[in-house]
């Protein structure tokens, strides 16, 4: 029956379904559906409407602590390296799970169909992160689940979801590109223990994370545009609104230009200066 689905029904399925590995199974599923309905002479899918849950379903394990609760540990040692895949797996969940929500909550703004072509991609792609992550844990002997994880990862979704280009702003133009920031150091630390596997995984999300940060600067740009509003005005408002702290330098400029965030989007919310005035 799935085939008679609207696009914000495949995306409140994935939403209600617990199980990671499920999870990110249908999400594919829906997502291979959705391009072989662009396809020309195809039998398009609707966009539809859907009452996503407020919060999506979730494995009972791991465990969700308070970030401050999370136990640190030694990025160099191997249970630190352990800890890191972890968290990128349980981030990558929460990606699965946030562009489905971005496509179900806001169904009801009428956007372009290239909208929802980028965030099945890029829900699709995180499914494969989430499984890159959890099969290097497994090759490592631990796995998703196996420690606890922080709580709050869902707090940006709920600040957000009556605010389409607030939902935008913060985050794939902040929390994605903060991955961009950090994830070059991880290559490292896995490229120095020599755990290829972990390296080459990493370098994938690396890659492809690019491109979600784009996705979300182009529609935010978009709806400034159909607005008539200053994108940079706008952006400095609703982080300030919605995002809870400053951004933290350093920032990968580089990417972040090729995702189309000029150093004017975020310097501005920096808690430093930036280095050259
Ligand atoms: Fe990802
Ligand atoms: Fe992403």
């Amino acid at each position: 029956m799935t085939e008679t689905l609207t696009l914000a029904q495949r995306a409140d399925q994935v939403l209600r379904t617990a199980d990671g590995r499920e999870k990110t199974a249908l999400s594919h599923r829906h997502a291979t559906a959705w391009f072989s309905s662009r396809a020309d002479g195809a039998e398009p899918i609707t966009i539809g409407t859907a009452t996503p849950p407020l919060h999506p379903a979730r494995p009972d394990r791991p465990e969700l602590l308070s970030p401050r609760d999370v136990p640190k540990r030694k990025p160099g040692s191997p249970t630190g390296r352990i800890a890191l895949l972890h968290a990128v797996a349980h981030i990558e969940l929460n990606a699965v799970d946030l562009h489905w929500d971005l496509i179900a909550r806001f169904c009801h703004v009428p956007m372009p169909l290239g909208f929802y072509d980028d965030w099945v991609k890029a829900a699709d792609e995180e499914s494969k992160h989430f499984n890159l992550m959890c099969d290097c844990l497994e090759a490592l002997g631990s796995h998703y689940g196996a420690l606890p994880a922080h709580a709050g990862m869902w707090r940006a979704a709920e600040d957000t979801a009556g605010d389409l280009m607030g939902r935008l702003a913060v985050v794939p133009m902040v929390l994605e590109a903060r991955g961009l920031d950090v994830t070059p150091g991880m290559i490292t630390i896995f490229r120095n223990a020599k755990i290829d596997h972990a390296v080459a995984a990493l370098e994938t999300i690396y890659a492809e994370e690019v491109g979600h940060v784009a996705y979300g600067s182009k529609w935010f740009h978009f709806l400034c545009g159909r607005e008539n509003s200053d994108p940079k005005e706008v952006f400095h408002t609703l982080v300030r609104k919605y995002f809870h702290g400053a951004l933290k330098p350093p920032f990968n400029e580089e990417k972040r230009a090729e995702a189309g965030l000029p150093p004017d989007f975020y310097w501005p919310l920096a808690d430093e200066i930036p280095p050259r005035a």
